[in-house]
């Protein structure tokens, strides 16, 4: 059995989680759904990001101590996991010892080997992002993009790490290994951005200035910056087990690619001598009306309400299936709901309905066995066929959405086999022939409806769930044995009805005027 090691950003818990972050998590469960059903055994890891001004800032202005802010606003965060579906195996806080443990171990290493010295800095910082700025970061203007919040500039006595000196040996690694980055265009940027020279990184921030974080092991006065806190996380929840760690992937948002995890964190692990993870898939970002949904500006939604209007199944669906991941997506209620009705209620649950219906009222709720195969049949599996050779290559490049897409087109193709195979009518007929073809309609229904929520079933597990429950099916050990074309319902007994994915409820119409006497 292959490891694989899959892990998503930390938040920050500086607020609520928003649709982003739910995203992210989704996304990353695709991933991890569809590595196990390969055969992979999966080793899953979200957690939250404690430390930092930020969170220092919200505490304070909510008037309680950090740690019992966090606590509370992390709650939150670990809450919204089941809610979604989330097969995570382990939620990692920064706060907890075993990360701290491993954090004051690399910097002591560090330090010890001289990768870590002091000196006086200057230069500017963005707290909501967390991260140091340069010159080139300036518009035009000379003003800061939106993105970094309030710019404040810091003059004072820190540590700092010896990245520049990595810089040749990280543009050689990036070189040779062409696919650590995906999309690939996004490495392609990292190499851009490492034309300029980089400096050293500034990785502490003196106790007087900021509390919260942790101490330095080997200077008090200091914490760790929070970004050499926080990446560490990934290494620090698998110190002790080094087969997982040496399948890590890691899903972040492409505003956290550069510099923190294609520069920052490959040069850290170099230099502690950690063998380097096997790649990073860099996802885009949700917008509303052409801005990033964030904390801080206020326009993002709330994931839970999406949750419990339309069920897990659906939320993720239409998250999955409707951004190419790397590029951005504007969130809109409307597109959302065009999906829902269109792709699941009506092409997904009308196939279900139909197949239940049908399959009770022509063979008593027991699938048939095929009997013929006519050229409608043929071309439904030939489609089948092509489809699942389509649909891997495509999952295990990222590519969920066209993934889904063809899964659609299979769905649309057999509603459209059932309208001209026309069950209803072979079932007046007193011919033989069209006996045998009303059985093997059934038949054939029932099996491309196995077929299609098996290749779905990482992204609506628990639609997929149900509907094997109302076709009698229980589906066996292997996944890839599940996706042949083989008649494995002959002889189940289905279920009389199940309701999927129901009409929203109209949006509220305002009062009828009162009538004038
Ligand atoms: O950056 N659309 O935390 P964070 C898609 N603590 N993804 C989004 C998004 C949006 N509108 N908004 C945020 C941090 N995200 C650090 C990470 S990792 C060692 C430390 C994504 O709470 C964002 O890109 O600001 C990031 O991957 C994740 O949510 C957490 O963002
Ligand atoms: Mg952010």
């Amino acid at each position: 059995m292959k490891s694989f090691y899959i892990t998503t950003a930390i938040d920050y818990v500086n607020g609520s989680p928003h649709l982003g972050h739910a995203y992210e998590k989704v996304l990353t469960d695709t991933i991890a759904r569809f590595r196990r059903q390969m055969g992979d055994r999966v080793h899953f890891l979200t957690g939250v990001d404690e430390h930092g001004q930020k969170v220092q800032a919200s505490a304070k202005k909510k008037g309680i101590a950090p740690q019992q802010f966090c606590d509370e606003v992390s709650a939150e965060f670990r809450a919204l996991l089941p809610k979604l579906t989330i097969t995570n195996d382990d939620f990692i806080r920064t706060t907890e010892e075993r990360h701290q443990t491993v954090v004051r171990a690399v910097l002591q290493q560090l330090f010890d080997k001289g990768e870590i010295y002091q000196a006086e800095y200057k230069g500017f910082y963005s707290t909501r992002q967390e991260q140091f700025l340069q010159e080139k970061d300036r518009l035009p203007d000379g003003t800061w993009p939106e993105l970094f919040g309030e710019v404040t500039e810091i003059v004072e006595s820190n540590y700092f790490f010896k990245l520049k000196q990595y810089q040749e040996w990280l543009v050689e690694f990036l070189t040779t290994n062409e696919t650590f980055i995906f999309p690939a265009y996004r490495q392609k940027q990292v190499l851009e951005f490492l034309k300029e020279p980089l400096n050293d990184l500034c990785i502490s921030r003196p106790r007087e200035r900021l509390e919260w974080g942790i101490p330095l092991p080997f200077d008090a006065g200091y914490v760790t910056y929070v970004w050499f806190d926080a990446l560490l996380n990934y290494y620090s929840a698998v110190a002790d087990r080094p087969e997982i760690w040496a399948e890590a992937h890691h899903v972040i948002g492409k505003d956290i690619l550069v510099p923190p995890h294609a520069v920052y964190w490959p040069i850290m692990l170099k230099a502690a001598g950690i063998s380097l993870p096997k790649g990073i898939i860099a996802h885009g970002w949700w917008m509303t009306r052409g801005a990033k949904m964030s904390k801080s500006t206020g326009n993002a939604l709330n994931p839970l309400d999406l949750v419990t209007e339309f069920g897990a199944d659906a939320f993720r669906y239409f998250l999955i299936r409707e951004m190419n991941v790397g590029q951005d997506s504007d969130f809109t209620r409307e597109q959302f709901l065009v999906r829902y009705n269109s792709e699941l209620a009506n092409n997904l649950g009308n196939l279900v309905n139909r197949t239940l219906n049908m399959t009770t009222r022509f063979a008593g709720g027991v699938v048939p066995a095929a009997e013929v195969e006519e050229d409608l049949e043929k071309s439904l599996r030939d489609l089948w066929t092509k489809t699942r050779d389509e649909f891997l290559p495509l999952c295990e490049g990222y590519q969920f959405h066209t993934a889904l897409e063809r899964a659609m087109v299979f769905l649309t193709e057999t509603n459209a086999y059932i309208e001209k195979r026309a069950p209803w009518k072979l079932g007046k007929s007193t011919e033989a022939k069209d006996a045998a073809l009303l059985r093997t309609s059934l038949a054939t229904m029932a099996e491309a409806l196995r077929l299609a929520v098996a290749i779905i079933q990482h992204v609506t597990p628990t639609t997929t769930e149900k509907i094997n429950a109302v076709l009698g099916y229980t589906p066996g050990a292997v996944w890839r044995d599940e996706l042949n074309w083989g008649g494995k319902l002959t002889g189940a007994k289905v279920a009389g009805a199940l309701v999927l994915f129901p009409r929203p409820a109209p949006p509220e119409k305002p009062a009828a005027p009162a009538k004038l006497a």
